[in-house]
């Protein structure tokens, strides 16, 4: 090997030292550097953004309203007008799951007997989800708005496999007959 081909070599293996080196540094000038502020701020959602918008009520079994507190809103407003026949037709989704007259053993779910006001997770006798047994509060009709339209969001780890109903006028007459299933029907918001 010449002087002339030692240099060159002497060089390449000098510049590729330099280049690792410098990558290796510039690195680590930069990781660790977290900015103070996010470049841009995600809008927090707002009761006007949550709405959902007009006619994009539901179709395609979309669900309609953008959070369990607005479907819950919306649905108590359509209670109303509500149609209990109509609720009764439509309970037959739910009846693959529970049974609805008074006194009888549960079998999927709970028995939906009295349901409207009733404290949540006590029928006796059903073996509940933890996450149902520590929502608390009682089944009012927004709580039954929030839950139908979308059991998982409202309540994660719900054991009620059921995607929710596709409308809210569907929420509403299902829970307008919900309430009919007392001994003294719950009446329904004017
Ligand atoms: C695939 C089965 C299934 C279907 C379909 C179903 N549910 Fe449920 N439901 C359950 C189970 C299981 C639970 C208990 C959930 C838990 O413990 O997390 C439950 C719980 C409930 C509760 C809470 C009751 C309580 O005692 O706290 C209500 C209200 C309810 N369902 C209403 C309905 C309605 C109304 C429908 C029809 C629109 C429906 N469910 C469809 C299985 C089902």
């Amino acid at each position: 090997m010449n002087q002339f081909e030692f240099t060159k070599i002497a060089g390449a293996v000098l510049a590729a030292l330099l280049l690792i080196v410098g990558t290796k540094t510039f690195i680590e000038m930069n990781v660790g550097q977290t900015p103070e502020k996010p470049g841009f701020q995600l809008p927090a959602p707002t009761a006007e953004t949550a709405k959902p918008a007009d006619g994009a009520a539901g179709e395609a079994g979309a669900p309609a309203a953008a959070t369990p507190e607005a479907a819950g809103k919306e649905v108590v407003a359509l209670l109303a007008k509500a149609n209990a026949e109509n609720g009764k037709s439509i309970f037959k989704k739910c009846h693959a799951c529970h049974v609805s007259e008074k006194g009888k053993t549960p079998t999927v779910g709970p028995n939906l007997w009295g349901v409207v006001n009733r404290p949540k997770a006590t029928y006796p006798g059903f073996s509940y989800s933890e996450a149902m047994k520590a929502k608390g509060g009682d089944w009012s009709f927004e709580e039954l708005g929030r839950f139908l339209h979308n059991p998982k969001a409202d309540i994660p780890g719900t054991k009620m496999v059921f995607t929710g109903l596709p409308t809210p006028s569907d929420e509403a007459d299902v829970i307008a007959y919900l309430a009919t299933l007392a001994d003294t029907p719950v009446p329904l918001p004017k």
